[in-house]
């Protein structure tokens, strides 16, 4: 074992964490909450908790704890998603929460089977990245940036993984969902195609709609290549791979 490995720090619990159609409707009583298309609409459905939309396993691979030297030390940590398929009643596509990253967060997602639309924003919402990822895509979330994955068109598989202070314990969805209004920005399905709205009366941000991917630079996706995924990387790269990928990744420019 290489000596930046601890080994009672590696956690190795994995969390499943159904999301239904209840949990996307869910606010805090001073109204922050996902936001939606149409609430009304989706409010009409089945009973509590209502359709599933994607079951999380959080931890699904093991954390990874380092500590490079001269920084902070870190965990690499992986989630695998399992996403139903489908058009939501306000025409959204069945879809994630929707957060605000950490700002001290690197992500990056992989599609492991059918394809997803993902909704990438910066801080402040200047302007959205809105494309379509199909199997193998890669594509990464800047510290601090907005994300939110649907999948209009089918079951989809995605594994992301992202840097975190703690190496376990699942998700504090009061904190990752609900503690900073999202993006009022929503995406609906025309004739089998997403686009993107902003909500104006929800917020001030109004930016254009970049409909491109935000993957990740060659040399990096070339990388990850190499393990065959980001599920390889998280389980055999070694410690120095790991922090010397994250580090590459907080060079990259937004
Ligand atoms: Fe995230």
């Amino acid at each position: 074992m290489h000596p930046l490995v601890t080994q009672d720090k590696t956690h190795r619990c994995t969390a499943e964490e159904p999301r239904h159609l209840a949990d996307l409707l869910r606010v805090r009583p001073d109204g922050v909450g996902p936001v939606l298309a149409d609430r009304q609409a989706l409010s009409e459905g089945p009973q509590e908790p209502g359709p599933l939309l994607y079951t999380a396993y959080r931890d699904g691979v093991p954390a990874r704890f380092l500590e490079p030297s001269g920084s902070v030390a870190f965990h690499w940590r992986g989630d695998f998603v399992e996403y139903q398929g489908g058009v939501l009643a306000d025409q959204e596509p069945v879809r994630s929460i929707g957060h605000w990253n950490a700002t001290d967060q690197l992500e990056v997602f992989q599609v492991e089977s059918g394809s997803v639309v993902m909704l990438i924003a910066p801080p402040g919402g200047a302007r959205v990245w809105l494309a379509a990822y199909g199997p193998g895509d890669l594509a990464l979330i800047p510290p601090g940036w907005f994300h939110l994955t649907g999948s209009p068109w089918g079951r989809a598989d995605v594994f992301n993984i992202y840097t975190a202070q703690e190496g376990g314990g699942g998700t504090d969805v009061s904190e990752k969902y609900h503690s900073k209004p999202p993006l009022p920005c929503v995406v609906t399905m025309a004739d089998g195609a997403p686009r993107a709205t902003w909500l104006a009366a929800q917020g001030d941000g109004d930016g254009p709609v970049v409909p491109e991917q935000r993957t990740l630079p060659k040399e990096l996706a070339d990388e990850v290549g190499r393990y065959d995924g980001l599920r390889g990387l998280l389980t055999r790269a070694t410690d120095e791979e790991l922090a010397d990928f994250a580090g590459r990744l907080r060079a990259v420019r937004p």
